[in-house]
């Protein structure tokens, strides 16, 4: 029942929105693992012209990911108060303050429609439960559905739905943190103890993320009970990324030593390198709620890293990204999937040698 008919090797590439490139996914895809293509932040055209890029450079599966889950409202004062914050950093980076607070500019059943026409092997989504229309159209068309989980109440009802496997993200994971039945203090465990609670409260195949940064932990989550690893940050600086010169500076210094969950670049929850913006806004009343604070951010973002200025960039990085290394990314998936193997000898060395003096 834990399989996954289209891994080769129990490794998924995972979607990482400002990072991940067609050609990361097609090499991750190539290399037998699955990649996955974000298309979050995408419009429908761009969706159906990342998708083609891709199978230009692929014909195995790969996955596409989007955002799912209801948009919280917010009033035109709060986002005002929320944009008019954003003004000494766009000062500071030399940019205008827009007139009007910048607005969400997508609509999912739209992202959702190109995606379904594109009819991609593999439909992976993170903040919540699509609506049933949506898991009955992948399941008519064919597509294989990921969900996201944080705890194993989360993975359940991701099961009872009728997704096909779930992807649990433990706390260490970089990015936007997927929650969605409890606030994220109820939801923030740990990879090593998340995966053994979810295995067993599920029997659809479980992916592990979080925190996994080379072939020793790819080996601890199969003995958990994972179907396969997916990794996100170990990608980070691989050739193929998209990360831009700034962001790779600060993922290959000491800044890395200290990632922190932070709300302050999108409204939602995501682990990140700490600089100056996460510290200054960092509990600050005049933060949207996501995706609004998103929208908001992104000509500083944009700035940011135009500029080369890591002060205000968000830099969306795991606990484990020191592990990251500049390869290739079929090098990557193949270090995972030998050193995994070493350490599996390596375990089963130890208890073999341990059943012997017993
Ligand atoms: C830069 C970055 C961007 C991410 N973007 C997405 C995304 O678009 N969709 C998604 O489901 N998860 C996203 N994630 C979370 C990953 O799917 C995954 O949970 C995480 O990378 C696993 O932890 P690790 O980074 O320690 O390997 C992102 C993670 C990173 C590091």
């Amino acid at each position: 029942m834990r399989t996954m008919p289209f891994l080769d090797l129990p490794i998924v590439a995972a979607p990482m929105a400002g990072a991940t490139t067609p050609r990361l996914v097609a090499a991750v895809s190539n290399a037998g693992g699955l990649g996955s293509l974000p298309v979050g932040y995408e419009t429908p055209a761009a969706i159906h012209a990342l998708i083609a890029q891709v199978r230009g450079l692929t014909a195995r599966p790969f996955a596409v990911n989007l955002f799912v889950g209801t948009s919280v409202a917010v009033t035109a004062a709060e986002l005002e108060r929320a944009h008019e914050r954003l003004r000494p950093y766009r000062a500071a980076l030399g940019i205008p303050h827009p007139a009007q607070p910048p607005a969400n500019a997508l609509n999912f059943d739209e992202q959702f429609a190109a995606v379904l026409q594109a009819r991609p092997a593999v439909f992976s989504f993170t903040f919540g439960i699509p609506e049933p229309w949506v898991l009955d159209a992948c399941r008519s068309a064919g597509i294989f559905t990921i969900g996201t989980a944080k705890t194993a109440d989360e993975a359940v009802a991701l099961e009872r739905v009728g997704v096909d496997a779930v992807c649990v993200q433990g706390y260490e994971a970089g990015g936007h943190h997927g929650s969605f039945l409890a606030p994220i203090e109820d939801s923030s465990i740990g990879t090593l103890a998340l995966v053994p609670l979810a295995v067993d409260a599920v029997s659809i195949p479980v992916l592990a993320a979080g925190g996994i940064g080379d072939g020793r932990a790819v080996a601890a989550v199969l003995a958990l009970g994972a179907t396969a690893a997916q990794v996100g940050s170990a990608l980070l600086l691989c050739e193929e990324s998209g990360a831009s010169p700034v962001y790779r500076r600060v993922l290959a210094s000491d800044a890395v030593k200290r990632t922190t969950l932070t709300r302050v670049f999108s409204g939602r929850h995501a682990r990140g390198v700490r600089n100056r913006f996460i510290d200054e806004m960092s509990g600050a009343a005049e933060i949207a709620p996501y995706p609004h604070q998103h929208w908001l951010t992104r000509d500083v973002r944009s700035a940011a890293t135009a500029q080369g200025r890591p002060e205000y960039l968000s830099m969306w990085a795991g606990q484990a990204v020191a592990l990251a290394k500049p390869l290739p990314a079929a090098a990557i998936v193949a270090a995972l999937v030998a050193d995994a193997r070493a350490a599996a000898a390596a375990a089963s060395g130890i208890l073999v040698r341990a059943g012997q003096r017993a």
